[in-house]
């Protein structure tokens, strides 16, 4: 096997190593023996090189017309979709989803670049009235700064593309720390972002990890930190923000339930909880990890539920016909067998799966079969806490209400679907669930760019990106107010 090459960071436009110059490896889930490469091991003192590039380049980059700076996000978008299988086979090397995914996880990044782009012509405010005469108001938007960016593993170049895109469109410039597991898709996309035209220091790019973050979160002059990834961090992440007054936007677990009532179309309901909870090895925070269906229909659900997991083909992503490939690593492993001994201790029934895979081609990689408890308490520990696996529940209820009552008691907030061919129930559960997202006849999972993505509860902080709401994190309301009476007119007063 050749070498493992060693990759760089990207600070005011040049690819550097890290100062200390420690590394560390990116390895193949697939395969735990293949090192894909080496990235620099970030520091506080790389952290605050590439905040200090970020803060030379924000008083050009903040002037630049916002349809020029979508101009630049459109070309990266099409640069994109020319390599896409490429950037997609990289992917699943690196992060073991299979190459359907990724081509998804890409095409999801150009999805945003183009979509933003456009937003580079609105970028809208308003005009309104004034109380008083001759007196125009209106709203602008303004750019926050230097903005702080961190992400996860699960989608490597979709999540950061909701996050770096929005951001460049507003006029701010940052500093980007993708996963340690997930360290090239990011860098391929920055080198995409070179590629486009996109001018020195505004994104700069740190690998690394817990500590690399940490520096991020603290440094002062970052304004603005988004992150995704788990509840404990990003608790961690709104401390440290609160504490410094920093703008923080955090995107965090779910426990995304479907629900099934007896009228739905069975077959239909089955394919998509089968999707929704194994697909990705269940590692989206929009997995359905738990599955409520109606009591008439709870046992023939289940049989066929079971057989179609039972052929699910699990191997390495790369080869034609495998559906779901490994675990990301062996902490992720470790995290998911101990929550299946989690299911059995707390009385829950173990119908399938539990185990990491094994077979042909499977010894070296952090494979897990699908698993499937029920006779599952609502309260258990695997039905309230987020196992990111391939770990589901299914739980029967009686009526609708009871359903509508166990998906709502959950800490988190974030997906959440209902099968019914009952246009009113439908409806009522739009209206009674708490979630950020759901979906009628449709699995958890699936977002799409143009609309708001996030979650209530211990989902997020009340941001949501996608969409133009992307746009509210990343930018500054500024009111303005231009009085052409000529003279001087004092609002809140009354006239005599
Ligand atoms: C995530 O799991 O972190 O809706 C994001 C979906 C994808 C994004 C998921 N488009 O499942």
């Amino acid at each position: 096997m050749a070498k493992p090459q060693q990759y760089l960071n990207f600070i005011a436009g040049r690819w550097v190593s890290a100062k200390s110059g420690k590394n560390f490896p990116n390895i193949n889930p697939a395969n735990r023996e293949e090192i894909l490469g080496f990235f620099p091991d970030s520091g506080p003192e790389d952290v605050n090189a590439a905040v200090q590039a970020a803060e030379s380049a924000f008083p050009e980059w903040r002037l630049v017309p916002p349809p020029g700076r979508g101009e630049i996000i459109l070309k990266a978008g099409l640069l994109m979709k020319e390599r896409k299988e490429e950037l997609a086979r990289l992917m699943t090397q690196e992060m073991g989803k299979v190459l359907r995914e990724t081509r998804g996880d890409v095409q999801e990044a150009i999805d945003m670049a183009y979509f933003i782009a456009g937003e580079g012509r609105r970028l809208f405010g308003k005009t309104t009235t004034s109380e008083l005469r001759d007196k125009f108001a209106m709203t602008i938007r303004m750019p926050v700064g230097v903005c702080g960016l961190i992400t996860p593993w699960n989608f490597p170049m979709a999540i950061p593309s909701w996050k770096i895109f929005p951001s460049l469109i507003c006029g701010n410039t940052m500093v980007f720390k993708p996963a340690e597991d997930t360290p090239l898709s990011a860098l391929k996309m920055i080198e995409i972002l070179e590629e486009a035209g996109l001018p020195k220091g505004v994104v700069n790019l740190v690998q690394g990890g817990v500590k690399t973050g940490e520096a991020m979160v603290r440094h002062p002059k970052i304004r603005l930190i988004s992150f995704t990834g788990s509840c404990e961090v990003g608790r961690l992440v709104a401390e440290h923000c609160g504490k410094n007054l920093k703008r923080c936007s955090l995107e965090m677990g779910g426990k995304n339930a479907q629900i099934v009532m007896e009228d739905a179309d069975l077959d239909l309901a089955i394919e998509g909880a089968v999707w929704g909870a194994y697909g990705t090895t269940g590692q989206r925070c929009t997995a359905t990890s738990r599955i409520f269906v109606q009591e008439k229909i709870f046992s023939s659900f289940k049989k066929s539920f079971l057989e179609r997991s039972r052929k699910i083909k699990i191997g390495d992503g790369l080869k034609e016909g495998v559906e779901m490939g490994p675990l990301i690593n062996e902490a992720q492993l470790k995290r998911v067998r101990d929550y299946v001994e989690i299911g059995k201790k707390e009385g829950a029934k173990l119908e399938m799966g539990g185990e990491p895979a094994r077979g042909k081609g499977l010894e070296k990689g952090f494979f897990f079969e699908p698993t499937l408890f029920t006779e599952v308490d609502p309260k258990m520990r695997i039905a309230q806490e987020e196992i990111f696996g391939p770990v589901t529940c299914l739980i029967p209820f009686k009526r609708f209400e009871d359903a509508i009552r166990m998906v709502n008691d959950s800490s988190y907030g974030l997906s959440s679907s209902i099968y019914s061919r009952d246009v009113n129930r439908a409806m009522e559960a739009i209206r009674d669930i708490e979630a950020g997202i759901t979906y009628i006849n449709g699995p958890t999972i699936g977002a799409e760019v143009h609309l708001p993505f996030g979650g209530v509860k211990n989902t997020g902080n009340g941001h949501r990106e996608g969409g133009e709401t992307a746009i509210d994190i990343f930018s500054e309301w500024k009111s303005v107010f231009v009085d052409y009476s000529g003279k001087l007119q004092k609002a809140q007063i009354d006239v005599d």
